[in-house]
C-alpha cells in the first residue's frame, strides 16, 4: 500500500498537532445534559501564518510542485480564505513566488487573512464577479509568457494529492492514540466544505485503522466542478483511496455529511457561531473562527446538548482553525 510518505511532500507546518481533553467545558455543558468526553485536535496550532487545516494539504500540493520543478503558485479563493493565506505563507517558507484570485473587489482596507495575504508578499488579483476561479487560466498563461512555471492548487487545496495531507493526519492521531494522549474516539466531529480534509479523514482512517465515526460538519451548499457537493465529495474520496492504493470504492451513503447547521449560508455569523466563539474562549482560552470552526463547535455543542452523544463516548473536535478571520468580522462579534 503506497504510504503518504512516498509521495513527494514540503515540510511546513509542526506536527504532531496538539491533542487535549477540554475538561472545563465537559462540566459546564455536563450540568444540563450528559456530556462524552471531550478532546480537541489542534490543527490551529499547526504551525504556518496562524495555522489551519491547509497546511496539511500543502506540504503535498507544494511538495508535488516542487518536483515538477514549478517556481510559482496560483490559487483561488474568497477575499477572507483562509486557504489563501496558509498557501502565502507556505510559498515564502518554500522560496515561491504567491498569486491570488480572489472574489470581489479590493476593499478600502485590508484586514484578517487578506491582511496577512499582503504580509507574506503574495500578489493579488481581483476577480470581481467571477468567483469560480474563471481567470485562473488567463492568469497562468501570462505568468508563462513571463517565464515562470506556475503550479495550480485547487480550489481550498481540495484534491487527491491535497487530502494526501489528512490521509498523513490519521496516522498522526493513531500514534496519538497508541501512545495514550486520547483513547480512540468515537466520534470526529470538523468542518467540510471544498472536501480534501473529509477525503483525506475517511481514507486515512481506513488505511491506519482509525474507528471513529467520521462526522463532517456541511459549512456552505456550494457545487464544486459542476457536482453537488456529496457527489463532489464521493469522487474526490474514491481519487484519493486510488492514489493511496487502497482497494476500495466508496459510495454517498460511506459519508456521515451534517447540513442542519448551515444557518444564513456561508459566512454568515448566527447565534450559534457568536455563542460557540464566546464558549470555547471563555471556557479553555481557545479561539474558533466565525465562519469553520466556529460552526463546527456551535454544532457540536447543540448534539451534546441534544443529547446526541453517550455519557460514555469519546468526541473529538478537529479544530480547523480559521482564527484571523475573527478580525475582519469584528462588526458580527461585537457585544458579544
Ligand atoms: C478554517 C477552515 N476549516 C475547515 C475548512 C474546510 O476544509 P475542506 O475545504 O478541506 O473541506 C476550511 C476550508 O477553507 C477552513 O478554512
Amino acid at each position: 500500500m503506497t504510504q503518504p510518505a512516498d509521495l513527494p511532500r514540503a515540510q511546513l507546518g509542526f506536527f504532531p498537532t496538539p491533542l487535549h481533553p477540554l475538561n472545563r467545558l465537559r462540566e459546564k455543558l455536563g450540568h444540563d445534559a450528559p456530556c462524552p468526553s471531550l478532546f480537541i485536535k489542534r490543527d490551529d496550532q499547526s504551525g504556518v501564518a496562524i495555522g489551519g487545516n491547509k497546511v496539511r494539504k500543502l506540504e503535498f500540493l507544494l511538495g508535488q510542485a516542487q518536483a515538477d520543478g514549478c517556481d510559482t503558485v496560483v490559487t483561488a479563493g474568497a477575499q477572507q480564505s483562509n486557504h489563501c493565506r496558509q498557501t502565502a505563507a507556505a510559498a515564502a517558507i518554500s522560496g515561491m513566488e504567491c498569486h491570488l484570485v480572489l472574489g470581489g473587489e479590493a476593499p478600502e482596507q485590508a484586514s484578517g487573512n487578506l491582511l496577512l495575504d499582503q504580509l507574506f508578499g503574495a500578489t493579488i488579483h481581483w476577480a470581481g464577479a467571477h468567483r469560480k476561479g474563471e481567470d485562473l487560466p488567463e492568469i497562468v498563461e501570462e505568468l508563462k509568457r513571463r517565464g515562470r512555471k506556475p503550479c495550480l492548487v485547487p480550489y481550498g487545496g481540495s484534491s487527491a494529492v491535497g487530502a494526501s495531507g489528512f490521509v498523513a493526519a490519521m496516522g498522526e492521531l493513531a500514534d496519538q492514540v497508541r501512545a495514550g494522549v486520547c483513547p480512540m474516539p468515537n466520534h470526529i466531529v470538523f468542518a467540510s466544505s471544498s472536501g480534501g480534509t473529509h477525503a483525506g479523514m475517511v481514507v486515512g482512517a481506513e488505511i491506519h485503522g482509525i474507528t471513529s465515526k467520521i462526522h463532517g460538519i456541511s459549512i456552505d451548499k456550494e457545487e464544486h466542478g459542476g457536482l453537488t457537493y456529496p457527489d463532489w465529495l464521493t469522487s474526490l474520496t474514491n481519487e484519493t483511496a486510488a492514489l493511496h492504493n487502497l482497494n476500495r470504492t466508496y459510495a454517498r451513503e460511506d459519508f456521515v455529511l451534517d447540513e442542519r447547521f448551515l444557518g444564513g449560508g456561508y459566512g454568515v455569523v448566527g447565534e450559534l457561531e457568536r455563542e460557540a466563539i464566546a464558549l470555547l474562549a471563555r471556557c479553555e482560552g481557545i479561539l474558533v473562527d466565525p465562519v469553520y470552526s466556529g460552526r463546527v463547535f456551535g454544532a457540536l455543542v447543540a448534539m451534546i446538548r441534544a443529547g446526541e452523544f453517550a455519557a460514555d463516548d469519546s468526541v473529538l473536535f478537529w479544530h480547523t482553525g480559521g482564527a484571523p478571520a475573527i478580525f475582519a468580522y469584528a462588526k458580527e462579534l461585537a457585544g458579544i
